[in-house]
């Protein structure tokens, strides 16, 4: 059986998505419904970058499978330093069941895949962050009951891994994702290209604009992301006087349909790429959506130990 990774939101299919999302919201119901990982089985949780979300849910959620998480810290292995990414595939894969990786460059994700004989899954990396978009996309299936068709607005640094998640998975989903950012911070060429492909699957639409108003007209969700990312915190002024015009803000919503709703990954920056009044405002699904990253990464190692041959489909009834 090939093992199946998770690397960037495409790595699944339309149906398989749903499967995802489908189990996320089984083991929303009930916490301890599949033991997946009893054994107990350990899952390494590698961070490059600091986390707070994604390094909780994780945690808690490998341990409510059974599991035991392993979370190594920015620095604390080899890896990066003394030792090659397919050197500590090797070692993982006999040790683990599966390894959770938040890095920088989404290349090193796809070597450690290459080497691995259990689940990659990317935590974030500087491209894609794929998990997120799994807990945005339970989050709004649970406001509005679908998603293809509906209409995902998202606004600010266009160019940012958030960004680019919304545009794939968005489209994966079958929603309408219009993708909105100043000139020179637009998704890549070959970003755009692969979220067409899907989109010509699923029946949905890409738009990618500089004009704020165009990617929020009709916008059933509107979607936001910090200006400046990790390990652009050099960049930091020159950021902060580029994206003024796409400030989700009480006047960007009245723009979007009306019950429209406001995902946020979190951290957020109140004042600047979102209004206090909007994120803490009754539209707003932040924490809801901050919640799903636990049932959604349940669901997801669940479902890729199952597809990979690794664990019983029997306990994930
Ligand atoms: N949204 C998110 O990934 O948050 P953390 O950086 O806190 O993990
Ligand atoms: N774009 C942000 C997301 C944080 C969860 C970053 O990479 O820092």
């Amino acid at each position: 059986m090939t093992v199946r990774h998770f690397l960037t939101d495409l790595d699944l299919s339309p149906q398989e998505l749903t499967e995802v999302l489908d189990l996320a919201d089984h083991l929303k119901d009930q916490p301890y419904a599949v033991p997946a990982l009893a054994g107990p089985q350990t899952v390494a949780v590698v961070f490059d970058k600091t986390s707070t979300r994604t390094r909780v849910s994780f945690a808690a959620g490998i341990s409510a499978l059974g599991g035991a998480p392993l979370i190594i810290n920015p620095g604390e292995a080899q890896l990066g330093h003394k030792e090659s990414i397919a050197d500590t595939a090797r070692v993982f894969e006999r040790m683990v069941s599966a390894v959770v990786w938040r890095t920088f460059a989404q290349i090193g994700l796809e070597e450690m895949a290459q080497h691995s004989g259990v689940p990659v899954v990317n935590a974030l990396s500087d491209d894609y962050h794929p998990c997120q978009l799994l807990a945005d996309l339970q989050t709004v299936r649970a406001h509005f009951g679908d998603l293809a068709g509906r209409r995902l607005a998202y606004l600010g640094d266009a160019a940012n891994n958030m960004a680019n998640s919304y545009l794939l998975a968005g489209v994966n989903a079958g929603m309408d994702v219009r993708i909105a950012g100043p000139d020179g911070y637009l998704p890549a060429d070959a970003v755009i290209a692969a979220a067409q492909d899907r989109a010509a699957i699923t029946g949905s639409s890409v738009l990618v604009t500089t004009d704020p108003a165009t990617a929020l007209e009709d916008a059933d969700v509107v979607a936001t992301d910090t200006w400046i990312s990790m390990g652009q915190e050099d960049e930091k002024e020159h950021r902060l006087s580029l994206f003024g015009d796409y400030r989700v803000d009480s006047a960007a919503m009245s723009r979007a349909a009306e019950g429209a709703i406001v995902l946020h990954c979190l951290p957020a920056y109140r004042g600047v790429e979102i209004s206090a009044e909007v994120i803490d405002g009754p539209q707003s699904v932040v924490f809801d959506e901050a919640e799903n990253r636990l049932h959604a990464q349940k669901a997801l190692l669940v479902w890729l130990l199952v597809a990979s041959g690794l664990a019983d489909e029997a306990t994930t009834a």
